[in-house]
């Protein structure tokens, strides 16, 4: 009985756990303050991040231009607002970035 009371919040948890990551930024993306700027479906100081995976739909060379975006920072893509660049974003953390961005 007391197991099955216990594996049951636990199931619970994970629902909501799981819920909540599907709607949400990346850990990575929290870490890093890219939330600060950035939502996935409106525009804060950036992008929307779906409207760059629209953007960029198709193109083979997104994923690097990403990837230089992320690390040196970038301009006049979007407007006259500059991205910052984040040099401690490590390469591990901005392949996971660039797959959640261009998969949206
Ligand atoms: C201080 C605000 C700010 C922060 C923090 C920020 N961004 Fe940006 N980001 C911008 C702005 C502004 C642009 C638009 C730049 C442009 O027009 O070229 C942008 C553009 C982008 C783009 C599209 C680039 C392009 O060339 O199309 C991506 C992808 C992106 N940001 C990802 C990130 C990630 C990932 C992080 C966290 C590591 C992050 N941003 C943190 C402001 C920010």
């Amino acid at each position: 009985m007391k197991s099955t009371i216990v594996s049951m919040v636990v199931a619970a948890g994970l629902l909501v756990a799981g819920s909540a990551l599907a709607a949400d930024m990346p850990a990575a993306a929290k870490k890093n303050n890219c939330v600060a700027c950035h939502a996935v479906d409106k525009k804060v100081v950036g992008p929307a991040w779906g409207d760059v995976a629209k953007k960029y739909k198709g193109d083979a060379g997104a994923a690097a231009h990403l990837d230089g975006v992320i690390s040196k920072g970038g301009k006049g893509v979007w407007g006259p607002m500059p991205m910052p660049p984040n040099p401690k974003v490590t390469a591990e953390e901005r392949k996971e970035l660039i797959d959640f961005i261009l998969g949206l």
